[in-house]
């Protein structure tokens, strides 16, 4: 389908919602070259107010860091929030999850501090590298389990299980229980976009929260040394955290926790894959796999765009006004190709310098998990190269199936081949 008779700003919605073919990159692009602020259709349909969507670094910032001027959650203004729909249609007695429950990602203020608050230790740069020796293992025994075999599929044997074994090993999810909640969380990854839900997630999100509430029993009468038992502790004890929240927390942990690492796994191993002169710097001195990987994050990160904010009082972004309620869509994908920011922005450069980027967002829900994030891209890329250095494409890159996610494209498969020298 042609689109390019339609607007700039609805392309933008069609690649947010799945229903664009378009590369991502020049319809964003587009969209920085119209302007810092570009007015879009509401997606609740209110009348009250408007929707902007904001594609360069600097307006980007703005709003991620004005904790007083912008919130995530629209009820402090009695604005119309994207997640009603999906809210709504959730079965009222169903145990609440990280989308319609109360988790930090959706909350502002000091019930977003608390919540915050209480998990900041279990992500701290210094507990996370005390994890690194862990994530090295199963980086080498998923390895182990596919090298006689000379190829795999790099997103099901390895992007996908690395960061969710990691994940619930630091909950106490049991072992038996992951493909499960793979399934589930796929399933939402895949079928939530702009102004889309397909009639399943709510299935999968009610499923997940059941399974969560379970969980969170069985830990009640056999606690363990993970961190969703320490959690039940902190319930029981310090009355700082209501069961919802609980809830919401660790399915959001979970989510959050493994969709994301395994995108950035699988879809920078594409880029190298798409950049071999870049690629063949990474084999050469793996001292730059770091470096790589904020590259990485910058080019092409997991999240297209952060979860909404509402202003919380007349404002302006880049002299447009904004009013009290309006909706504004942060494109992070964007915003890390900003020609005013990088220079050749649209190239992959491993070495370049960068100073920031916002594949982790900005501000007061930047990403907790970043630290564990940046440790599994750093062993698994490291790894990766070193054990299997002529690693390949199996079919051209034409053929390599790409799928919706995470309101973006990830990818479904990358079949690999390799040998052993
Ligand atoms: C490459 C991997 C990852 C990327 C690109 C990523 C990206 C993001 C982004 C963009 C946000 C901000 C959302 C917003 O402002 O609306 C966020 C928040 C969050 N991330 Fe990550 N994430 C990753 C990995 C992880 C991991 C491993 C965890 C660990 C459990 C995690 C847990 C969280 C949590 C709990 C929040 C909510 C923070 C808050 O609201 O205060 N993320 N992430």
């Amino acid at each position: 389908m042609d689109q390019s008779s339609d607007s700039v700003q609805t392309r933008v919605l069609g690649i947010l919602s799945g229903k664009s073919r378009e590369d991502p990159f020049s319809v964003f692009a587009e969209a920085r070259a119209e302007g810092p602020v570009l007015s879009i259709p509401h997606p609740m349909g209110s009348e009250d107010n408007q929707a902007w969507l904001v594609p360069h670094m600097d307006e980007a910032l703005q709003v991620l860091k004005d904790k007083k001027g912008f919130t995530v959650d629209p009820s402090y203004i009695d604005a119309d929030g994207v997640r009603e729909q999906l809210t709504d249609s959730v079965d009222e007695e169903a145990p609440d999850t990280f989308f319609t429950g109360t988790s930090m990602l959706f909350m502002d203020g000091l019930d977003h501090r608390r919540l915050r608050s209480l998990v900041s230790k279990a992500f701290t740069l210094k507990y996370m590298e005390s994890l690194r020796p862990r994530v090295q293992e199963i980086a080498d025994e998923l390895l182990d389990n596919v090298e006689a075999d000379g190829e795999m599929d790099l997103v099901k044997d390895y992007a996908y299980p690395l960061p969710i074994n990691v994940i619930s090993e630091m909950l106490g999810v049991p072992e038996g229980d992951r493909a499960q909640i793979q399934t589930w969380s796929s399933a939402i990854a895949q079928g939530m976009g702009w102004g889309r839900q397909d009639p399943a997630v709510t299935k999968h999100l009610e499923q997940f929260g059941k399974y969560t509430k379970q969980l969170v029993e069985s830990k009640r009468q056999a606690p363990g040394d993970d961190l969703i038992s320490k959690l039940v502790t902190m319930e029981e004890e310090d009355d700082r955290l209501s069961e919802s929240e609980l809830i919401s927390m660790i399915t959001l942990l979970i989510f959050a926790g493994h969709e994301t690492t395994s995108n950035l796994i699988a879809t920078g191993a594409f880029e190298l894959f798409d950049h071999p002169e870049e690629l063949q710097a990474l084999k050469n001195d793996r001292s730059l796999v770091p470096g790589a990987v904020e590259e990485l994050l910058r080019f092409n990160g997991p999240s297209t765009a952060v979860g909404p904010r509402y202003a919380t009082q007349d404002t302006e972004i880049a002299g447009q006004p904004i009013a009290k309620g309006d909706m504004v869509l942060v494109l992070v994908k964007s915003a890390n190709r900003d020609e005013k920011k990088f220079t050749e922005a649209e190239d992959l450069k491993i070495q370049r310098e960068i100073d920031r980027h916002l594949a982790f967002g900005q501000g007061l829900h930047m990403c907790l998990g970043a630290p564990l994030a940046r440790i599994e891209g750093d062993v698994a890329f490291s790894t990766l190269f070193q054990r299997l250095p002529n690693l390949q494409l199996k079919y051209p890159r034409e053929e390599i199936t790409w799928s919706f996610v995470l309101s973006s494209q990830g990818l479904e498969s990358l079949p690999v081949t390799f040998s052993f020298q």
